[in-house]
């Protein structure tokens, strides 16, 4: 059985589609590290840390995670993944389209470093729409996100949008 494996994306923020995957991924790995994707050129909603302590908070307290680890990063996955001893990246499919891409991240992984696979995880069915973009947008123009981000998201992202449009003004 591998051991650590590594659940990389940007997690702007995480969604309940985020969590699917990852409790998912806690029964087949002995360790599964959640790692952020901070991206100084790439503009986020969260901070590094912000997405790292609100990851934390949704999964505190859940039995299933007592062997998850949150952590951050900037520079290539595959260097990371080797610094976090991981030898396999779990990535969620939600869709055909998402494929694609994907399977693009996949194979430059997989020249840069040949001993590293990637899993491909599938969510329950009614995760497979959202996504990090959507439930900004949602956020945005203050609509319920009760079923698309737990709640401790779902309060950071409004907190965000209502400073946001309150500096606009
Ligand atoms: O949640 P996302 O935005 O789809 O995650 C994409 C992510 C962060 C996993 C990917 O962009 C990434 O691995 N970035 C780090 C830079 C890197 O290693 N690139 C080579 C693989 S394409």
């Amino acid at each position: 059985m591998k051991t650590i494996a590594l659940y990389p994306g940007s997690f702007d923020p995480i969604t309940n589609g985020h969590l699917d995957i990852l409790e998912r991924a806690t029964k087949l790995f002995e360790t599964v590290i959640v790692t952020v994707a901070v991206n100084k050129e790439k503009s986020a909603v969260f901070t590094g840390d912000e997405r790292v302590e609100l990851i934390k908070k949704c999964i505190s307290g859940k039995a299933w995670a007592k062997n998850v680890k949150v952590n951050q990063f900037t520079g290539l996955l595959v260097d990371h993944a080797k610094d976090m001893k991981a030898d396999t990246l779990v990535r969620g499919v939600r869709q055909i389209s998402d494929f694609e891409y994907e399977f693009r991240m996949a194979l430059t992984n997989k020249r840069l470093a040949p001993e590293i696979d990637t899993i491909f995880l599938m969510p329950d069915e009614e995760f497979t729409f959202i996504s990090a973009s959507i439930v900004k947008e949602v956020a945005y123009w203050d609509g319920d996100l009760s079923s698309f981000v737990p709640k401790d998201v779902e309060k950071a992202l409004k907190e965000k949008f209502m400073n946001e449009k309150g500096n606009k003004e």
